[in-house]
């Protein structure tokens, strides 16, 4: 099936360690819905909004995913820490689980959602 791309907004407004954009992902319960995208290490990282621990979205304020370090994704409910390299849970209550990871792009000053097929 052919890639799919959505737009999901300027590269601009995904700042290095800064807010989170939160966008939809097209499709089922199980595989779309709330989503966010951050930049970390000069690098674009998107998730589902859901925490591993309880399916939740981590952000108690649209966009605030980092800790105060700035390097870590944290869910505000119980204080889940994420690796935003890769998703992975590395203190709280679901260490060891992990976000799960959306494919995106940036072309032209443009972050893109990149799904498979019907999406
Ligand atoms: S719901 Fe995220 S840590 Fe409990």
């Amino acid at each position: 099936m052919a890639a799919q791309k959505h737009l999901i907004c300027r590269s601009v407004e995904v700042v290095e360690a800064g807010d989170g954009v939160r966008f939809n992902v097209p499709g089922d319960d199980l595989h779309g819905g709330a989503a966010f995208v951050v930049r970390y290490g000069g690098r674009l990282h998107a998730y589902l909004n859901r925490c591993a621990h309880v399916p939740v979205e981590l952000d108690w304020m649209p966009g605030k995913f980092f800790d105060l370090t700035g390097h870590l994704l944290v869910c505000a409910v119980h204080g889940a820490h994420y690796d935003p390299r890769n998703g992975r849970c590395v203190m709280g209550p679901c260490k060891g689980g992990a976000l799960r990871a959306l494919s995106v792009v940036e072309e032209h000053g443009a972050v893109y959602l990149v799904t498979e097929g019907g999406g």
